[in-house]
Protein backbone atom coordinates (compact mmCIF):
# COMPACT_ATOMS: atom_id res chain seq x y z
CA UNK A 1 0.00 0.00 0.00
CA UNK A 2 1.33 3.54 -1.06
CA UNK A 3 1.74 6.10 1.40
CA UNK A 4 -0.88 8.98 1.81
CA UNK A 5 0.53 12.74 1.69
CA UNK A 6 -1.09 16.05 0.96
CA UNK A 7 -0.02 18.99 -0.56
CA UNK A 8 -1.97 21.84 -1.04
CA UNK A 9 -2.98 23.10 -4.92
CA UNK A 10 -4.67 25.87 -2.90
CA UNK A 11 -3.49 28.97 -4.72
CA UNK A 12 -1.89 30.89 -1.42
CA UNK A 13 0.14 27.73 -1.44
CA UNK A 14 1.01 27.31 -4.49
CA UNK A 15 2.38 30.79 -4.63
CA UNK A 16 4.96 30.29 -1.82
CA UNK A 17 6.53 27.27 -3.56
CA UNK A 18 3.42 24.19 -2.51
CA UNK A 19 4.16 22.58 -6.31
CA UNK A 20 7.91 22.44 -6.07
CA UNK A 21 7.43 21.17 -2.79
CA UNK A 22 4.71 18.54 -4.17
CA UNK A 23 7.38 17.66 -7.34
CA UNK A 24 10.45 17.30 -5.07
CA UNK A 25 8.42 14.61 -3.05
CA UNK A 26 7.33 12.79 -5.99
CA UNK A 27 11.04 12.92 -7.08
CA UNK A 28 12.73 11.81 -3.66
CA UNK A 29 10.00 8.29 -3.76
CA UNK A 30 10.73 7.57 -6.60
CA UNK A 31 14.40 7.80 -6.09
CA UNK A 32 14.02 5.78 -3.04
CA UNK A 33 11.61 3.37 -4.64
CA UNK A 34 8.99 4.12 -1.99
CA UNK A 35 5.29 4.04 -3.24
CA UNK A 36 3.76 7.98 -2.33
CA UNK A 37 0.26 9.09 -3.41
CA UNK A 38 0.35 12.81 -3.28
CA UNK A 39 -2.78 14.49 -2.64
CA UNK A 40 -3.10 18.25 -3.98
CA UNK A 41 -6.00 18.84 -1.25
CA UNK A 42 -6.76 22.47 -0.41
CA UNK A 43 -5.08 24.38 2.23
CA UNK A 44 -6.75 24.52 5.61
CA UNK A 45 -5.67 28.09 5.79
CA UNK A 46 -2.79 28.06 7.99
CA UNK A 47 -0.92 30.32 5.84
CA UNK A 48 1.78 30.58 8.24
CA UNK A 49 3.17 27.28 7.40
CA UNK A 50 2.36 27.12 3.84
CA UNK A 51 3.42 24.92 1.94
CA UNK A 52 2.32 22.80 4.87
CA UNK A 53 2.59 19.20 3.86
CA UNK A 54 0.80 16.26 5.72
CA UNK A 55 1.30 12.57 5.89
CA UNK A 56 -1.28 10.51 6.75
CA UNK A 57 -0.31 8.16 9.59
CA UNK A 58 -1.99 5.74 11.93
CA UNK A 59 -2.19 8.41 14.48
CA UNK A 60 -3.43 11.01 12.00
CA UNK A 61 -2.37 13.52 9.74
CA UNK A 62 0.54 15.00 10.95
CA UNK A 63 1.46 18.24 9.59
CA UNK A 64 5.00 19.94 8.71
CA UNK A 65 5.95 23.21 7.50
CA UNK A 66 6.94 25.18 6.10
CA UNK A 67 8.46 22.91 3.31
CA UNK A 68 10.84 23.82 0.75
CA UNK A 69 11.98 21.67 -2.12
CA UNK A 70 15.34 21.49 -0.35
CA UNK A 71 13.96 20.32 2.46
CA UNK A 72 12.13 16.93 1.51
CA UNK A 73 15.16 14.56 1.31
CA UNK A 74 15.40 15.29 5.38
CA UNK A 75 12.25 14.80 5.51
CA UNK A 76 12.03 11.39 4.01
CA UNK A 77 15.28 10.76 6.31
CA UNK A 78 13.53 11.56 9.58
CA UNK A 79 10.63 9.24 8.23
CA UNK A 80 7.88 12.08 7.73
CA UNK A 81 5.74 9.40 5.69
CA UNK A 82 4.93 7.56 9.19
CA UNK A 83 5.05 10.91 11.38
CA UNK A 84 8.65 10.88 12.50
CA UNK A 85 10.35 13.65 14.12
CA UNK A 86 11.60 17.10 12.04
CA UNK A 87 12.52 20.61 13.29
CA UNK A 88 9.19 21.27 10.58
CA UNK A 89 7.10 19.30 12.31
CA UNK A 90 4.06 20.81 13.92
CA UNK A 91 1.69 17.59 14.80
CA UNK A 92 -1.64 16.98 14.30
CA UNK A 93 -3.13 18.67 11.62
CA UNK A 94 -6.07 19.40 13.68
CA UNK A 95 -4.27 20.11 16.62
CA UNK A 96 -2.19 23.18 15.33
CA UNK A 97 -3.03 25.98 17.93
CA UNK A 98 -4.48 28.32 14.77
CA UNK A 99 -6.91 25.58 14.21
CA UNK A 100 -7.75 23.93 17.45
CA UNK A 101 -8.92 27.60 18.60
CA UNK A 102 -12.06 27.53 15.38
CA UNK A 103 -15.54 26.21 15.03
CA UNK A 104 -15.02 24.52 11.73
CA UNK A 105 -18.66 24.48 10.23
CA UNK A 106 -18.81 25.50 6.68
CA UNK A 107 -14.85 25.26 6.39
CA UNK A 108 -15.20 21.51 7.96
CA UNK A 109 -13.50 20.19 4.65
CA UNK A 110 -11.37 22.63 2.92
CA UNK A 111 -8.00 21.13 3.32
CA UNK A 112 -8.63 17.99 4.89
CA UNK A 113 -10.37 16.34 1.12
CA UNK A 114 -9.22 16.12 -2.39
CA UNK A 115 -11.28 18.88 -3.82
CA UNK A 116 -11.44 16.90 -7.23
CA UNK A 117 -12.41 13.35 -5.84
CA UNK A 118 -16.16 13.04 -5.39
CA UNK A 119 -16.21 10.49 -3.60
CA UNK A 120 -13.87 11.68 -0.89
CA UNK A 121 -16.99 14.62 -0.26
CA UNK A 122 -19.41 11.96 -0.02
CA UNK A 123 -17.09 10.01 2.42
CA UNK A 124 -17.06 13.30 4.33
CA UNK A 125 -20.56 13.45 4.88
CA UNK A 126 -20.84 15.01 1.41
CA UNK A 127 -24.45 15.45 -0.60
CA UNK A 128 -26.17 14.39 2.83
CA UNK A 129 -28.24 17.74 2.92
CA UNK A 130 -29.27 16.85 -0.16
CA UNK A 131 -30.78 14.62 0.13
CA UNK A 132 -32.46 15.76 3.39
CA UNK A 133 -33.85 18.60 1.16
CA UNK A 134 -35.18 16.59 -1.12
CA UNK A 135 -36.61 14.25 1.71
CA UNK A 136 -38.16 17.66 3.78
CA UNK A 137 -39.17 19.61 0.66
CA UNK A 138 -38.54 23.33 -0.31
CA UNK A 139 -41.02 24.91 1.88
CA UNK A 140 -38.95 23.61 5.46
CA UNK A 141 -35.67 23.88 3.55
CA UNK A 142 -37.06 27.33 3.24
CA UNK A 143 -38.10 27.52 6.32
CA UNK A 144 -34.72 26.17 8.29
CA UNK A 145 -32.75 28.53 5.92
CA UNK A 146 -34.62 31.93 7.84
CA UNK A 147 -35.14 30.13 11.27
CA UNK A 148 -31.55 29.67 10.92
CA UNK A 149 -30.78 33.20 11.01
CA UNK A 150 -28.57 32.97 8.51
CA UNK A 151 -27.33 36.43 6.93
CA UNK A 152 -25.27 37.01 3.84
CA UNK A 153 -21.67 37.07 3.73
CA UNK A 154 -21.04 39.02 0.76
CA UNK A 155 -21.22 42.24 2.33
CA UNK A 156 -24.84 43.58 2.98
CA UNK A 157 -25.34 40.63 5.67
CA UNK A 158 -29.49 40.66 4.29
CA UNK A 159 -31.42 37.98 6.05
CA UNK A 160 -31.05 34.79 3.41
CA UNK A 161 -34.26 33.36 4.28
CA UNK A 162 -35.90 36.78 3.10
CA UNK A 163 -34.27 36.50 -0.26
CA UNK A 164 -35.20 32.91 -0.72
CA UNK A 165 -38.98 32.99 0.71
CA UNK A 166 -39.01 36.31 -1.73
CA UNK A 167 -37.71 34.22 -5.05
CA UNK A 168 -39.65 30.89 -4.10
CA UNK A 169 -43.04 32.78 -4.11
CA UNK A 170 -41.88 34.41 -7.39
CA UNK A 171 -43.73 33.08 -10.34
CA UNK A 172 -42.25 32.55 -13.66
CA UNK A 173 -41.94 30.32 -16.64
CA UNK A 174 -38.00 30.63 -15.03
CA UNK A 175 -35.49 30.89 -12.67
CA UNK A 176 -31.81 31.59 -11.70
CA UNK A 177 -29.66 31.21 -8.78
CA UNK A 178 -26.08 33.07 -9.17
CA UNK A 179 -23.59 32.94 -7.11
CA UNK A 180 -21.40 35.78 -6.15
CA UNK A 181 -17.34 34.74 -6.57
CA UNK A 182 -16.15 38.47 -7.73
CA UNK A 183 -14.11 38.66 -3.98
CA UNK A 184 -12.70 41.61 -4.54
CA UNK A 185 -12.40 43.33 -1.06
CA UNK A 186 -9.17 43.74 0.36
CA UNK A 187 -7.01 40.91 2.12
CA UNK A 188 -10.26 38.33 1.23
CA UNK A 189 -10.12 34.82 0.52
CA UNK A 190 -12.68 32.58 1.86
CA UNK A 191 -14.62 32.22 -0.79
CA UNK A 192 -11.68 31.31 -3.46
CA UNK A 193 -10.49 28.55 -0.17
CA UNK A 194 -14.29 27.21 -1.09
CA UNK A 195 -13.90 26.86 -4.68
CA UNK A 196 -10.62 25.71 -4.61
CA UNK A 197 -10.63 23.66 -1.70
CA UNK A 198 -14.77 22.07 -1.39
CA UNK A 199 -15.93 22.99 -5.10
CA UNK A 200 -18.88 20.12 -4.51
CA UNK A 201 -20.05 21.83 -0.97
CA UNK A 202 -20.55 24.94 -3.02
CA UNK A 203 -22.14 22.95 -5.95
CA UNK A 204 -24.42 20.96 -3.21
CA UNK A 205 -25.88 24.24 -1.58
CA UNK A 206 -26.32 25.81 -5.14
CA UNK A 207 -28.82 21.99 -6.12
CA UNK A 208 -30.38 23.07 -2.74
CA UNK A 209 -31.23 25.99 -3.19
CA UNK A 210 -32.23 25.78 -6.70
CA UNK A 211 -34.74 23.16 -5.65
CA UNK A 212 -36.19 25.21 -3.05
CA UNK A 213 -37.09 28.24 -5.23
CA UNK A 214 -37.77 26.24 -8.39
CA UNK A 215 -34.51 27.22 -10.19
CA UNK A 216 -33.53 25.42 -12.79
CA UNK A 217 -30.02 26.82 -14.26
CA UNK A 218 -27.54 28.62 -11.98
CA UNK A 219 -24.23 30.96 -12.80
CA UNK A 220 -21.15 30.79 -10.47
CA UNK A 221 -19.44 34.60 -11.43
CA UNK A 222 -15.59 33.59 -10.39
CA UNK A 223 -12.77 37.02 -10.75
CA UNK A 224 -10.74 36.78 -13.95
CA UNK A 225 -7.97 37.06 -11.36
CA UNK A 226 -8.61 33.38 -10.01
CA UNK A 227 -7.68 30.84 -12.82
CA UNK A 228 -7.31 28.19 -10.62
CA UNK A 229 -10.45 28.47 -8.96
CA UNK A 230 -12.17 28.00 -12.19
CA UNK A 231 -10.18 25.16 -13.18
CA UNK A 232 -11.14 23.38 -10.23
CA UNK A 233 -14.40 24.56 -10.50
CA UNK A 234 -14.81 23.60 -13.95
CA UNK A 235 -13.32 19.95 -12.76
CA UNK A 236 -16.20 19.52 -10.04
CA UNK A 237 -19.15 21.02 -12.43
CA UNK A 238 -17.66 18.11 -14.96
CA UNK A 239 -17.38 15.05 -12.42
CA UNK A 240 -21.25 16.56 -10.60
CA UNK A 241 -22.55 15.90 -13.82
CA UNK A 242 -20.58 12.61 -14.51
CA UNK A 243 -22.52 11.48 -11.71
CA UNK A 244 -26.04 13.17 -11.72
CA UNK A 245 -25.81 15.64 -9.16
CA UNK A 246 -25.97 17.94 -11.76
CA UNK A 247 -27.67 18.14 -15.38
CA UNK A 248 -31.16 17.08 -15.03
CA UNK A 249 -33.43 18.78 -13.72
CA UNK A 250 -30.37 21.67 -12.56
CA UNK A 251 -27.15 22.36 -14.17
CA UNK A 252 -24.47 25.39 -13.40
CA UNK A 253 -22.23 27.11 -15.53
CA UNK A 254 -18.99 29.66 -14.57
CA UNK A 255 -18.47 32.77 -15.94
CA UNK A 256 -15.41 34.95 -15.39
CA UNK A 257 -15.51 38.00 -14.18
CA UNK A 258 -14.83 41.60 -15.73
CA UNK A 259 -12.04 42.58 -13.77
CA UNK A 260 -13.84 45.56 -11.69
CA UNK A 261 -14.59 45.35 -8.06
CA UNK A 262 -17.97 47.21 -8.83
CA UNK A 263 -19.02 43.75 -11.18
CA UNK A 264 -19.32 42.14 -7.34
CA UNK A 265 -22.17 44.43 -6.59
CA UNK A 266 -24.57 41.79 -7.56
CA UNK A 267 -27.10 44.03 -9.95
CA UNK A 268 -23.57 45.01 -11.80
CA UNK A 269 -22.77 41.44 -12.02
CA UNK A 270 -25.84 40.46 -13.55
CA UNK A 271 -25.60 42.83 -16.05
CA UNK A 272 -21.94 41.65 -16.79
CA UNK A 273 -22.97 38.13 -17.04
CA UNK A 274 -25.78 38.87 -19.51
CA UNK A 275 -22.97 40.24 -21.25
CA UNK A 276 -23.06 44.45 -20.94
CA UNK A 277 -20.70 46.76 -18.69
CA UNK A 278 -20.57 45.87 -15.44
CA UNK A 279 -23.45 49.37 -14.56
CA UNK A 280 -25.19 48.96 -11.35
CA UNK A 281 -29.10 48.73 -11.95
CA UNK A 282 -31.73 50.63 -10.13
CA UNK A 283 -33.44 48.72 -7.19
CA UNK A 284 -36.13 47.93 -7.18
CA UNK A 285 -37.44 45.57 -8.46
CA UNK A 286 -34.53 43.15 -6.23
CA UNK A 287 -32.64 40.56 -7.99
CA UNK A 288 -35.31 38.16 -6.37
CA UNK A 289 -38.18 39.28 -8.04
CA UNK A 290 -36.51 40.20 -11.34
CA UNK A 291 -33.06 39.71 -11.76
CA UNK A 292 -31.08 37.71 -14.08
CA UNK A 293 -32.50 38.14 -18.12
CA UNK A 294 -35.59 40.22 -15.72
CA UNK A 295 -36.12 36.60 -14.27
CA UNK A 296 -36.45 35.78 -10.28
CA UNK A 297 -33.14 35.13 -9.46
CA UNK A 298 -31.44 34.47 -5.88
CA UNK A 299 -27.90 35.97 -5.58
CA UNK A 300 -25.62 34.29 -2.91
CA UNK A 301 -22.23 35.24 -1.84
CA UNK A 302 -19.60 31.79 -2.25
CA UNK A 303 -19.73 31.76 2.26
CA UNK A 304 -23.66 32.26 2.28
CA UNK A 305 -24.21 29.17 -0.03
CA UNK A 306 -21.59 27.00 1.62
CA UNK A 307 -23.12 27.41 5.06
CA UNK A 308 -26.46 26.03 3.65
CA UNK A 309 -25.33 21.93 4.03
CA UNK A 310 -24.62 22.13 7.66
CA UNK A 311 -27.74 24.09 7.90
CA UNK A 312 -29.85 21.27 6.50
CA UNK A 313 -27.91 18.90 7.81
CA UNK A 314 -27.61 20.33 11.40
CA UNK A 315 -30.67 21.75 11.39
CA UNK A 316 -31.66 25.39 11.97
CA UNK A 317 -31.30 25.46 15.79
CA UNK A 318 -27.95 23.77 16.13
CA UNK A 319 -26.80 27.08 13.14
CA UNK A 320 -28.51 29.76 14.92
CA UNK A 321 -27.23 28.98 18.74
CA UNK A 322 -23.94 29.64 17.22
CA UNK A 323 -23.00 33.65 17.11
CA UNK A 324 -25.11 36.43 18.81
CA UNK A 325 -28.87 36.69 18.66
CA UNK A 326 -29.72 39.01 15.70
CA UNK A 327 -25.65 37.78 14.25
CA UNK A 328 -26.30 33.65 13.88
CA UNK A 329 -23.29 31.20 12.91
CA UNK A 330 -20.64 31.38 12.46
CA UNK A 331 -17.94 33.43 9.45
CA UNK A 332 -15.06 32.45 8.69
CA UNK A 333 -13.05 35.60 9.23
CA UNK A 334 -10.24 36.44 6.91
CA UNK A 335 -6.79 37.38 8.68
CA UNK A 336 -4.51 39.55 6.57
CA UNK A 337 -2.04 42.57 6.55
CA UNK A 338 0.95 42.62 9.29
CA UNK A 339 -0.39 40.16 11.56
CA UNK A 340 1.94 36.74 12.39
CA UNK A 341 -0.23 33.71 11.86
CA UNK A 342 -2.68 34.98 8.89
CA UNK A 343 -5.16 32.54 7.16
CA UNK A 344 -9.14 31.76 7.40
CA UNK A 345 -10.09 31.63 10.69
CA UNK A 346 -13.90 30.50 11.25
CA UNK A 347 -15.73 31.55 14.25
CA UNK A 348 -18.74 32.21 16.12
CA UNK A 349 -19.88 35.78 15.31
CA UNK A 350 -19.81 37.47 18.67
CA UNK A 351 -15.73 36.63 19.01
CA UNK A 352 -14.02 39.94 19.80
CA UNK A 353 -11.01 40.95 17.79
CA UNK A 354 -8.91 40.81 20.43
CA UNK A 355 -8.90 37.09 20.00
CA UNK A 356 -9.21 36.93 16.70
CA UNK A 357 -5.98 39.13 16.31
CA UNK A 358 -4.40 38.82 19.47
CA UNK A 359 -5.26 35.04 20.57
CA UNK A 360 -5.14 33.52 16.54
CA UNK A 361 -3.20 35.72 14.82
CA UNK A 362 -1.00 36.04 17.50
CA UNK A 363 -0.12 40.14 16.79
CA UNK A 364 1.53 41.48 14.48
CA UNK A 365 4.13 39.96 11.79
CA UNK A 366 6.81 43.13 12.39
CA UNK A 367 6.28 42.28 16.27
CA UNK A 368 5.29 45.99 16.85
CA UNK A 369 2.61 47.53 18.56
CA UNK A 370 -0.90 46.96 16.67
CA UNK A 371 -2.29 50.41 15.42
CA UNK A 372 -5.39 50.19 13.06
CA UNK A 373 -7.97 47.41 11.66
CA UNK A 374 -9.56 47.69 8.83
CA UNK A 375 -12.41 45.32 8.78
CA UNK A 376 -14.65 44.56 6.15
CA UNK A 377 -12.79 45.29 3.10
CA UNK A 378 -11.99 48.69 1.28
CA UNK A 379 -15.43 50.04 2.20
CA UNK A 380 -14.43 49.23 6.16
CA UNK A 381 -13.82 51.44 8.85
CA UNK A 382 -10.58 51.87 10.36
CA UNK A 383 -10.33 51.08 14.08
CA UNK A 384 -7.95 52.20 16.42
CA UNK A 385 -5.77 49.06 18.60
CA UNK A 386 -8.11 50.55 21.48
CA UNK A 387 -11.45 48.52 20.47
CA UNK A 388 -9.63 45.66 20.21
CA UNK A 389 -12.49 44.41 22.49
CA UNK A 390 -15.09 45.01 20.49
CA UNK A 391 -16.89 41.92 19.63
CA UNK A 392 -17.45 40.91 15.58
CA UNK A 393 -20.80 40.98 14.79
CA UNK A 394 -23.18 42.75 12.46
CA UNK A 395 -24.49 45.23 15.16
CA UNK A 396 -21.46 46.17 17.11
CA UNK A 397 -19.54 47.02 14.06
CA UNK A 398 -22.27 49.10 13.37
CA UNK A 399 -22.55 50.47 16.20
CA UNK A 400 -18.39 51.38 15.82
CA UNK A 401 -19.26 53.02 12.76
CA UNK A 402 -17.76 50.27 10.88
CA UNK A 403 -19.39 47.11 8.96
CA UNK A 404 -18.35 43.46 9.20
CA UNK A 405 -18.52 42.91 5.10
CA UNK A 406 -16.95 39.77 3.75
CA UNK A 407 -15.35 38.95 7.05
CA UNK A 408 -11.64 40.76 5.84
CA UNK A 409 -9.84 42.00 8.51
CA UNK A 410 -6.26 43.92 7.77
CA UNK A 411 -4.11 44.68 10.32
CA UNK A 412 -1.70 47.85 10.61
CA UNK A 413 0.74 48.37 13.12
CA UNK A 414 2.22 51.46 14.50
CA UNK A 415 4.25 52.53 10.95
CA UNK A 416 1.03 53.13 9.26
CA UNK A 417 0.11 56.44 7.53
CA UNK A 418 -3.42 57.16 8.43
CA UNK A 419 -3.31 59.94 6.12
CA UNK A 420 -2.28 57.90 3.07
CA UNK A 421 -4.65 55.15 4.00
CA UNK A 422 -7.51 57.86 3.92
CA UNK A 423 -6.16 58.87 0.63
CA UNK A 424 -5.55 55.64 -0.52
CA UNK A 425 -9.72 54.86 0.54
CA UNK A 426 -10.83 57.54 -1.33
CA UNK A 427 -8.81 56.99 -4.47
CA UNK A 428 -9.70 53.29 -4.59
CA UNK A 429 -14.00 54.49 -4.89
CA UNK A 430 -12.61 57.27 -7.74
CA UNK A 431 -10.20 54.42 -9.89
CA UNK A 432 -13.46 51.70 -9.31
CA UNK A 433 -16.57 53.90 -9.30
CA UNK A 434 -18.89 52.60 -12.25
CA UNK A 435 -19.87 56.15 -13.47
CA UNK A 436 -23.33 55.89 -13.03
CA UNK A 437 -23.95 58.74 -9.98
CA UNK A 438 -22.09 61.64 -9.72
CA UNK A 439 -22.06 61.76 -5.96
CA UNK A 440 -19.50 58.83 -6.44
CA UNK A 441 -18.27 59.39 -9.83
CA UNK A 442 -17.02 63.02 -9.48
CA UNK A 443 -17.33 63.05 -5.53
CA UNK A 444 -14.53 60.64 -5.30
CA UNK A 445 -12.13 62.92 -7.42
CA UNK A 446 -13.07 66.09 -5.97
CA UNK A 447 -12.20 63.83 -2.55
CA UNK A 448 -8.60 62.47 -2.93
CA UNK A 449 -7.98 67.00 -3.93
CA UNK A 450 -9.43 67.92 -0.58
CA UNK A 451 -7.73 65.04 1.41
CA UNK A 452 -4.79 66.17 -0.10
CA UNK A 453 -5.08 69.51 0.74
CA UNK A 454 -6.10 68.78 4.48
CA UNK A 455 -2.90 66.53 4.19
CA UNK A 456 -0.54 69.36 3.18
CA UNK A 457 -2.41 71.79 6.02
CA UNK A 458 -3.68 73.79 3.19
CA UNK A 459 -7.20 75.70 5.00
CA UNK A 460 -7.52 72.37 6.87
CA UNK A 461 -10.54 73.92 8.89
CA UNK A 462 -12.44 74.69 5.48
CA UNK A 463 -11.09 71.94 3.74
CA UNK A 464 -12.19 68.88 6.46
CA UNK A 465 -15.92 70.80 6.22
CA UNK A 466 -15.85 70.39 2.67
CA UNK A 467 -14.85 66.83 3.28
CA UNK A 468 -17.84 66.30 5.71
CA UNK A 469 -20.09 67.46 3.67
CA UNK A 470 -19.37 65.63 0.08
CA UNK A 471 -18.72 62.72 2.27
CA UNK A 472 -22.34 63.68 3.16
CA UNK A 473 -23.72 63.61 0.22
CA UNK A 474 -21.88 60.88 -0.83
CA UNK A 475 -23.44 58.27 1.37
CA UNK A 476 -26.97 59.77 1.22
CA UNK A 477 -26.67 60.47 -2.86
CA UNK A 478 -25.14 57.11 -4.15
CA UNK A 479 -26.97 54.54 -5.89
CA UNK A 480 -24.82 51.53 -4.35
CA UNK A 481 -22.47 50.72 -1.72
CA UNK A 482 -18.95 51.78 -3.27
CA UNK A 483 -20.34 55.57 -2.90
CA UNK A 484 -22.11 55.19 -0.60
CA UNK A 485 -19.52 53.61 1.71
CA UNK A 486 -16.30 55.44 0.54
CA UNK A 487 -17.21 58.03 3.24
CA UNK A 488 -16.43 55.63 6.07
CA UNK A 489 -12.59 54.39 6.00
CA UNK A 490 -12.05 58.39 5.15
CA UNK A 491 -13.73 59.66 8.52
CA UNK A 492 -12.73 57.11 10.31
CA UNK A 493 -9.12 57.43 9.81
CA UNK A 494 -9.65 60.85 10.30
CA UNK A 495 -11.98 60.55 13.49
CA UNK A 496 -9.65 57.88 15.14
CA UNK A 497 -6.04 58.67 13.75
CA UNK A 498 -6.37 62.92 13.91
CA UNK A 499 -2.39 63.38 14.13
CA UNK A 500 -1.62 61.78 10.95
CA UNK A 501 -3.26 64.48 9.35
CA UNK A 502 -2.03 66.92 12.06
CA UNK A 503 -5.09 67.94 13.36
CA UNK A 504 -6.17 68.49 16.83
CA UNK A 505 -8.52 66.21 18.66
CA UNK A 506 -10.73 69.24 19.56
CA UNK A 507 -10.73 70.20 15.62
CA UNK A 508 -12.05 66.63 14.64
CA UNK A 509 -14.77 66.54 17.67
CA UNK A 510 -16.03 69.71 16.26
CA UNK A 511 -16.02 68.75 12.68
CA UNK A 512 -16.13 65.46 11.92
C1 LIG B 1 -19.16 47.73 -4.90
C2 LIG B 1 -19.64 46.43 -4.38
C3 LIG B 1 -18.89 45.29 -4.55
C4 LIG B 1 -19.36 44.06 -4.08
N1 LIG B 1 -18.58 42.95 -4.26
C5 LIG B 1 -19.03 41.76 -3.83
C6 LIG B 1 -18.26 40.58 -4.04
O1 LIG B 1 -17.15 40.63 -4.59
N2 LIG B 1 -18.76 39.41 -3.62
C7 LIG B 1 -20.00 39.32 -2.99
O2 LIG B 1 -20.42 38.22 -2.64
N3 LIG B 1 -20.73 40.41 -2.77
C8 LIG B 1 -20.29 41.62 -3.19
N4 LIG B 1 -21.07 42.72 -3.00
C9 LIG B 1 -22.39 42.56 -2.36
C10 LIG B 1 -23.44 42.14 -3.40
O3 LIG B 1 -23.98 43.29 -3.99
C11 LIG B 1 -24.59 41.34 -2.77
O4 LIG B 1 -25.05 41.98 -1.62
C12 LIG B 1 -24.19 39.90 -2.43
O5 LIG B 1 -23.61 39.24 -3.51
C13 LIG B 1 -25.42 39.13 -1.99
O6 LIG B 1 -25.02 37.88 -1.49
P1 LIG B 1 -25.18 37.53 0.06
O7 LIG B 1 -26.63 37.76 0.41
O8 LIG B 1 -24.84 36.09 0.15
O9 LIG B 1 -24.27 38.41 0.81
C14 LIG B 1 -20.61 43.98 -3.43
C15 LIG B 1 -21.37 45.14 -3.24
C16 LIG B 1 -20.89 46.35 -3.71
C17 LIG B 1 -21.72 47.57 -3.49
S1 LIG C 1 -22.29 54.61 -6.24
FE1 LIG C 1 -20.59 54.59 -7.72
S2 LIG C 1 -20.36 52.43 -8.28
FE2 LIG C 1 -22.38 52.65 -7.30
S3 LIG C 1 -23.80 53.06 -8.97
FE3 LIG C 1 -23.12 55.05 -8.29
S4 LIG C 1 -21.35 55.52 -9.62
FE4 LIG C 1 -21.74 53.35 -9.79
Amino acid sequence: MSAQVFVPGDSGAVSVGASEVAGAIALEAERRALAVKIVRNGSRGAYAFEPMVEAATADGRIAYGPVAPADVPGLFDAGFLDGGAHRLRIGVAERIAFLAAQNRLTFARAGVVDPLSIDDYIAHGGFRALARAREIGPARVVEAIKASGLRGRGGAGFPAGIKWETARGAAADRKFIVCNADEGDSGTFADRMILEGDPFALIEAMAIAAAAIGASYGYIYIRSEYPDACRVMNAALAAARAREFLGRDFDLEIRVGAGSYVCGEETAMLESIEGRRGMVRHKPPVPAISGLFGKPTLVHNVVTLASVPAIIERGADYYRALGTASSAGTVPFQLAGNVKRPGLVELPLGATLRELIVGIGEGTASGRPIRAIQIGGPLGAYLPAAQLDLALDYETMQGAGGILGHGGIVVFDDTVDMARMARFAMEFCALESCGKCTPCRIGSVRGVEVIERIIARRDARANLMLLRDLCDTMANGSLCALGGLAPLPVLSAIRHFPEDFALTTREIADLI
